[in-house]
């Protein structure tokens, strides 16, 4: 792309662009096309990424922020915050319903604000409040991510209070059944795999560009 002389001048939109294509013989689709590509999204509402524990919400979510240049915000975070307490902590003190109106309560106030890349806690989406919420103020994106993958991510920490009680393979089976009903009803839905995070990113960039030109 680097030595295409058309994308020289490719910052350039609409008229001039097409002025600039009929000097260079380039297309004007050409032209627009390499135009979109170095774009960034601008999204005018708060990107939130939903999806079970592991599949890379918050990893992923503090890297597209970055990618945007915009903030990352993240659910959980802000409610141990505002709790004083672990989540961990929050669980055994006060049980989860009280965990989940927290939750609803704060990411009523996150989305709130300007946007932001939020990633939400596995079960907030499950809330059909917060889920509403989040359909109406954001645009909300699966991070879709396989058993595996999932058991593998969420083995490194110890904070999940969920998967501390009995098999924590066959909760998640439990949670994937369902859950990833509900997830798919999301705007995007991508494929969190194995792979470097960056080429998730790229993804959802892609994904946010075609929404925004659709
Ligand atoms: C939960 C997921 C956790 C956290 C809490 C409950 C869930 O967040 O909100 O332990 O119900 O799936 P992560 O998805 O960020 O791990």
């Amino acid at each position: 792309m680097g030595s295409c002389v058309d994308c020289v001048l490719s910052s350039h939109y609409g008229a001039h662009a097409a002025i600039v294509a009929a000097h260079t013989g380039a297309t004007y689709q050409h032209l627009v096309m390499h135009v979109n590509e170095n774009e960034l999204p601008r999204p005018d509402r708060t990107i939130a990424l939903v999806g079970l524990m592991g599949a890379g919400k918050s990893t992923i979510g503090r890297r597209l922020a970055a990618r945007l240049d915009i903030p990352f915000v993240d659910a959980d975070t802000e409610i141990e915050a505002a709790a004083g307490s672990t989540i961990p902590e929050i669980f055994e003190r006060h049980g989860e319903a009280a965990f989940r109106d927290g939750e609803r309560r704060v990411i009523a106030r996150l989305l709130r604000g300007k946007p932001k890349v939020l990633a939400t806690g596995g079960g907030a989406f499950m809330n059909a409040d917060t889920r509403q919420r989040l359909k109406t103020r954001a645009i909300t994106i699966w991070l879709r991510a396989d058993l595996n993958l999932l058991m593998t991510r969420v083995s490194k920490r110890d904070n999940r209070p969920l998967l501390k009680q009995g098999d924590p393979r066959a909760t998640m089976e439990r949670l994937i059944a369902e859950r990833y009903p509900v997830y798919a009803t999301a705007d995007i839905v991508i494929d969190s795999n194995e792979g470097p995070h960056e080429a998730v990113v790229d993804r959802i960039v892609e994904s946010l560009r075609e929404r925004e030109a659709a």
